[in-house]
Order: structure tokens, then sequence, then C-alpha cells
């Protein structure tokens, strides 16, 4: 594509975030510590990596349109997760094949230089269902060497070169080494509307070799999304972003859920997937990507639901949805557990009266029941085998939400100007889901916990 668009569609994100980053900026919703557009829309985290002293978080940004819009890769990086750089757009819909948004995807980081694997997205004029027709889907590869701008991007994989049993939809690479070779995940739709995964292999990081297709016996869902597969202390696990799972008591509740299967045996070959594990029953958790940092695993998630039936009131300051704090993730036996990183503990302040809180970090211990109630307008109540959020005031249309826990004896509440987490017994549970309470509210209301309770202070982000 030429670079006479390229630079144009630089200046054109520069400008609007000039322009309306200021009134965004001046949302008393706006977030203290968690990741956020400067303008417009954001929502899955895209090619999280380390490359070198560096974090760095892409994402998928719609500058021009707070509900959505053209996609592009948003970035920041920061050397502590706590002091971040805002950085140029990283990728725009500048190609052929990207031409309709530069969609989700994962960066695989070698000798220093990041290779960034995405998916372009082409919507094709005419009379199409855009599902099994008039829908282009294609994997690409951008690299970087300096990590801040793109040096080639080509086109790797298009329709034609998935299996034929597909739909159009097959997104989202998350790419990683191993044994001397490359292997990427891919979701996909098929056309008897079935979620799966497809398992590529490549010796040289450009060629792609389809070796294996992950599913389940039983239909789970229609499509999985932003899948990845990795292994944790000697245990597999497939995440993934399934659509079309229908609710089943407490599981299930949000229009699309987000969760894992441990995985057993090869997923080169023979294999099984065990129980899918729901990630999070909150409101707003969706499209997770992990990565390696040394001798741990990251997370970080969109506290967003595509298609929800409830909105969020920032629209009209002109920007919507953020990241989750990033977690590390830890292995317990089948299951994961999912706390803060510990960095975060790093922007806690002094400790403060529960009557006193409004951002805060607070650690609960508890025995079988209790109840908080947050800012007047979230209440956070626990019984045997139950713990129910209920947004009573200020949800925007978010209700209730339950999940099924085991004794509750510890909670993590993790409270920014519009969001709360919510992490049950050390990350057996989490809740993550936006709120929007009056500002001027604070103060939390606790029965049957013992609490300590720290301010919370925010990121530092700069533009550069
Ligand atoms: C998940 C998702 C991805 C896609 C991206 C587009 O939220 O639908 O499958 O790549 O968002 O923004």
């Amino acid at each position: 594509m030429s670079n006479a668009l390229q630079r144009d569609l630089v200046r054109l994100v520069r400008r609007i975030e000039q322009e309306d980053g200021p009134r965004a900026a001046a949302d008393p919703f706006r977030q203290n510590f968690h990741l956020m557009p400067p303008v417009g829309w954001m929502n899955d985290p895209n090619g999280l990596c380390r490359c070198g002293e560096w974090y760095h978080v892409f994402y998928q940004y719609g500058p021009f349109d707070p509900t959505g819009g053209v996609k592009m890769w948003g970035h920041y990086r920061s050397r502590d997760l706590l002091h971040w750089e805002q950085l140029p757009t990283m990728l725009y819909p500048d190609q052929p094949w990207d031409i309709h948004g530069v969609y989700s995807g994962s960066a695989l980081v070698e000798d220093g230089t990041m290779y960034l694997y995405y998916t372009g997205n082409v919507k094709f004029a005419g009379d199409y269902d855009y599902i099994t027709t008039g829908r282009g889907h294609n994997t690409a590869l951008a690299v970087s060497r300096d990590g801040v701008t793109v040096e080639s991007n080509e086109l790797l994989m298009e329709n034609k070169d998935y299996p034929s049993d597909l739909t159009c939809h097959v997104r989202d690479p998350k790419v990683w080494a191993q044994d001397g070779k490359y292997y990427m995940v891919l979701g996909a739709r098929t056309k008897e509307d079935r979620g799966e995964l497809l398992v590529y292999e490549s010796e040289d990081k450009r060629h792609w070799t389809h070796i294996n297709t992950l599913t389940t016996p039983e239909k789970f869902g229609y499509m999985w999304e932003c899948p990845d597969l990795f292994c944790l202390d000697g245990q597999w696990f497939l995440q993934c972003s399934p659509q079309g799972v229908e609710q089943q008591g407490n599981r299930f509740q949000n229009v699309y859920t987000c969760g894992y299967f441990p995985l057993y045996g090869d997923f080169r070959g023979e294999y099984t997937l065990g129980n899918f594990q729901e990630m999070d029953s909150g409101f707003d958790f969706y499209a997770p990507q992990t990565f390696v940092d040394g001798d741990r695993r990251l997370l970080l998630g969109w506290m967003g639901m595509p298609d929800a039936p409830y909105t969020n009131p920032t629209v009209e300051q002109g920007w919507q949805h953020c990241m989750t704090v990033p977690c590390v993730l830890r292995r317990d036996g089948d299951r994961l557990l999912r706390m803060p990183a510990p960095e975060i503990d790093a922007l806690r302040g002094k400790h403060v009266a529960p009557e006193d809180a409004r951002v805060f970090d607070m650690v609960c211990r508890t025995q079988s029941k209790g109840r908080l109630v947050i800012r007047g307008s979230a209440v956070i109540e626990w019984d045997e085998g139950l713990l129910r959020l209920t947004i009573d005031g200020g949800g925007a249309g978010r209700t209730v939400r339950c999940a099924d826990v085991r004794t509750v004896q510890t909670l993590r509440v993790l409270a920014d100007a519009s969001s709360l987490e919510i992490f049950v017994n050390g990350g057996e549970q989490v809740l993550s889901t936006r709120y929007y309470p009056a500002p001027y509210m604070h103060g939390v209301t606790v029965f049957g916990a013992e609490t300590e309770i720290w301010e919370m202070g925010a990121l530092q982000i700069t533009e550069k």
C-alpha cells in the first residue's frame, strides 16, 4: 500500500488523539491503574510480549469511534508494568489484506526482533452473509526490529489456504517457538457452526502447514475466538473465547464466554480436552492473552464483552473500555489460578478506613459468610458455595452475576474509578466488571470479614 495512505492514517490518528484526548482524559470514569485507549475504542490485548527490557501491550484500537469502527493496533510499552509509554499506533489497515481492520494476533520475539502475526479483515461489498461468504480473514506477518515501527508486512495465508470445511471466520493467530519449530493456533468456525482450533507448524515463521485440529467431541459453541495454547508447570491448557455457549446454571451468563480446557496428550497428535473452566464470572472479561516473562506466565484480558446488552456511559466522553490489570497464572492441578502481578502492589498508598475508600486495593479474610457494599453501588455477598455480585445502581445495564465457589476464605478487590476485579481464594475464581458509581460516592461497608484497604495510585503514562 502506498506510503501516502500510511502517512495520512498516521496524521489522522494523531489528530483525533490530540483533539479528543482532553475530553476523554477529563472523564471522572477514567481509570487510574488500568490501560485505556487515549480516545475511541479498545478491545482485545494483542501481541503481548517481553522484548529485551520492555513489556509491550498492543490492543485492538478504534480511535475514530468509541463504539468500534475499523481496528488497528494501538501500542503501550513499559519496563515495570507501572510506567507506560503511549507509542504511535503500530499497525494500520493499510494493506490490501487488512483494509477493513487489523484484527487480533500475537507476537513472537526472536533475537530482539518482533514478529507480529495478525488477522487482516476484509469485507467485500455486496449481498453477503459475511459468515460463509463475503469476508476475507487473512493471516499476516509484520516485522519490527526496534519494537516501535514496522519494516515489513506480508500476507501468509488466506481463506483458500485453510481447511475447506470452514466458514470465512478463521482468525487470531497465537504463535510460539518450541522444539526448534514454530507453532500457530487459529480460532475457527466450521460450516456446521462448530468452534475449533487449527494447529499449524512452520520451520521458517513464514510457511505454515496445518497439522492438527483441536475440538471437543460435542459441539461447544460456534466459534472459538482468540485462542492460546500453553504449558504451565507440566500441564497444557487450551484457552479461548467461545461464542454461542448456552447458559448452564451459574456458568456462561454472558453473551460470549471465555476460559480453558486442560489438554492431555499432544496438541500435535493424539489429545483429549478436559472440562472447560470459565475464567471469569463477572460482566466484563474477554479475549485474554498470555505471554512468558522469565519463569512466569502473565495474562491481560479485555475488561469488556462484545455484543453485551449493557453499555458504558464513557461513550459520551469519546472513549470506551480498558484492559484488566496484568495477572500471573499459576497451575493448581487441572485449574488455573489468576492473581494480580505483584508489581501492582507498588501502587498501594496509605491505608484507608473503609468509609473513605474509593479507588483501592482491599484484602479480606473471611469465614463462609459475609457481605461488602462498595460505594453504595456494588454488593458482593457470599455464603457456602455461592458468591453473588449485584450492581445496584450505576451498572449501566449490569445487574447480577453469581459464581459457584468453595468456602470463601480470602477475597482481594481491586476497585478503580469504574471497575471492580474480585479475586476469590487466591484466584480460584475471578469476577471482573465495569461499574459507574457517582464520582462523589465512596466507602465500603463490611460484614463478616477482616479487611485491610490501601488507597491506590495511578499508572504513569507518557505520550511518545
Ligand atoms: C474478539 C474479536 C477477535 C477479532 C477482534 C476484532 O473480541 O472478535 O476475534 O480478531 O475481536 O476486533
